[in-house]
């Protein structure tokens, strides 16, 4: 049997390669990955770090070092954040509890969503396409091409992630970025093809490459692998959250999904009940993308007013502006860290540097708008529903020509790039 990877190399089928040349090739193309199978024993581990239950709300001039998160992570009470330490929760308490995960979430050799018999889920994991064969596929796939980053239980510290910033992301709390999904009714879960997109152009500016190149359906089973890494670990997250929390009572749980009937109040059914709610929740948001208003036709001139209102509405903090200068301070060149849920300190990027790492359509960028950041709380814009639209794209006008001083207005280039025109550092201890 010709390897699949020389298969793609066309050589002639009738080519008599002598068996030495195959094995050496088959080991060339195979070294590393002689076993692709997890065995059977590798199970994944219950969470040890600390759970970040409320980041920190000041800002910080700088990142902390290389390697150094989790110290940063555990400092984070001492400047008015909130750390929960899984290691307190009680054995009896935590082996119940990795039973269940077990149960419902399987190996990362035998992954699965859901238990059989259970007639809604089921429903649910196939319409999502979690079931087991996929899983298994996308285990793999994860394996080679994204464990290194985002680690073996979706914790976003495989032996890369100490060492790059931002972080590989922490699947563990069910959070995603670069979402979207309709504004209400789906707990800011992102549309399958959300991650699809990052999975297909990397995000640029970040280690994450792109993927493009394992094709489609490559893309398709480890997003959904992806899923199943988010799932768990956002049910282990409030499960250990919320006992330790609540002086360990199980009962407590359940009021973050009130419209659950469990049969017993164990953490069994607390582990199958949320588990339903996150999938309804996902589901939810992919049924439909958020809509963008229609795209205005303007003149020249009134694409320049188009920019220069985008302009006011992004450095005005009067009540009819959005005011995205409190953050993205002198149009993001100052570096003005803030803690975001993960408990990493995040920027808010650098405008003036035409790098998105959710995507450089305008539709990127108005999704972006419209929708914020969740996670790294940027807050989604608000506007009277008349005039919304109107005003996201001028938002989009002035952000996609903000890179470009040629692209500006005469009067907003000089406001925008006047210091840096006249060779003044811009620096906040040289302001
Ligand atoms: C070299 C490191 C690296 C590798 C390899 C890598 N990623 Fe990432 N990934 C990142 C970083 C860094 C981020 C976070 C960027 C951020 O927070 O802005 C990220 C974020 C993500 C996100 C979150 C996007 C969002 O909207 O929040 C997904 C999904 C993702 N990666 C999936 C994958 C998958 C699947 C693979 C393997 C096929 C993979 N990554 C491989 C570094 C990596
Ligand atoms: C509360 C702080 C805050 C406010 C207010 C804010 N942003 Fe942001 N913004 C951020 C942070 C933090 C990031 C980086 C997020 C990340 O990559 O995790 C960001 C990133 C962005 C990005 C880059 C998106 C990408 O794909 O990389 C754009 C564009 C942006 N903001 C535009 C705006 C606009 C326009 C406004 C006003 C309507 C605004 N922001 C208001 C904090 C803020």
């Amino acid at each position: 049997m010709m390897p699949e990877a020389a298969k793609s190399f066309h050589l002639p089928a009738k080519l008599l390669l002598p068996p030495f040349f195959l094995s050496a090739l088959a080991f060339w193309f195979c070294s590393g990955c002689s076993s692709p199978e997890y065995s059977a024993d590798v199970v994944y581990p219950f969470r040890p770090d600390l759970i970040v239950d409320e980041a920190p709300k000041q800002n910080q001039e700088r990142l902390h070092g290389p390697g150094q998160m989790d110290k940063s992570i555990a400092r984070l009470g001492e400047l008015g954040g909130k750390t929960l330490d899984p290691k307190l929760l009680p054995a009896i308490l935590r082996e119940e509890l990795d039973q269940a995960l077990g149960k419902y979430f399987g190996t990362p050799g035998a992954p699965r969503v859901g238990q059989s018999g259970q007639k809604e889920i089921a429903s649910l994991v196939k319409a999502m396409n979690l079931e087991g064969a996929a899983l298994r596929e996308g285990s793999l796939l994860y394996r080679r091409n994204c464990l290194h980053c985002h680690g073996l239980s979706g914790d976003g510290r495989g032996t890369t992630g100490p060492w790059v910033n931002p972080h590989p992301r922490d699947f563990r709390q069910g959070k995603f970025k670069f979402i979207s999904s309709s504004p209400t009714g789906n707990k800011n879960k992102p549309r399958r093809e959300d991650l699809l997109r990052s999975l297909r152009q990397g995000i640029e500016g970040t280690s994450m490459p792109s993927f493009n190149l394992l094709g489609e359906k490559a893309m398709e089973e480890v997003t959904s692998y992806v899923l199943h890494l988010s799932l768990r670990g956002e049910i282990e997250f409030e499960a250990i959250r919320g006992l330790l929390k609540n002086k360990n009572k199980v009962s407590e749980l359940f009021e973050i999904i009130p419209d659950a009937e469990p049969e017993k109040e164990t953490l069994d059914e607390f582990v199958k009940h949320y588990l339903a709610d996150l999938l309804r929740a996902y589901q939810k948001a992919d049924q439909k993308a958020l809509e963008p208003a229609p795209y205005p036709k303007y003149s020249d001139e009134e694409f320049a007013e188009s920019i220069r209102r985008g302009y006011h509405l992004f450095s005005s903090a009067a009540s009819d502006a959005f005011g995205c200068v409190s953050c993205h301070q002198d149009f993001g060149r100052q570096p003005l860290y803030q803690y975001d849920e993960w408990g990493t300190l995040v920027r808010p990027s650098n405008l003036t540097m035409s790098v998105y790492r959710g995507g450089r359509r305008p539709i990127d960028l108005y999704w972006r708008i419209k929708r914020g950041i969740p996670p790294s709380k940027m807050p989604a814009v608000t506007a009277p529903a008349d005039e919304e639209g109107k005003k996201i794209w001028d938002m989009v006008n002035f952000i996609e020509a903000l890179p470009f001083p040629g692209m500006l207005p005469e009067e907003i280039r000089m406001r925008v790039y006047s210091r840096a025109v006249r060779g003044i550092a811009v620096n906040s201890k040289n302001k």
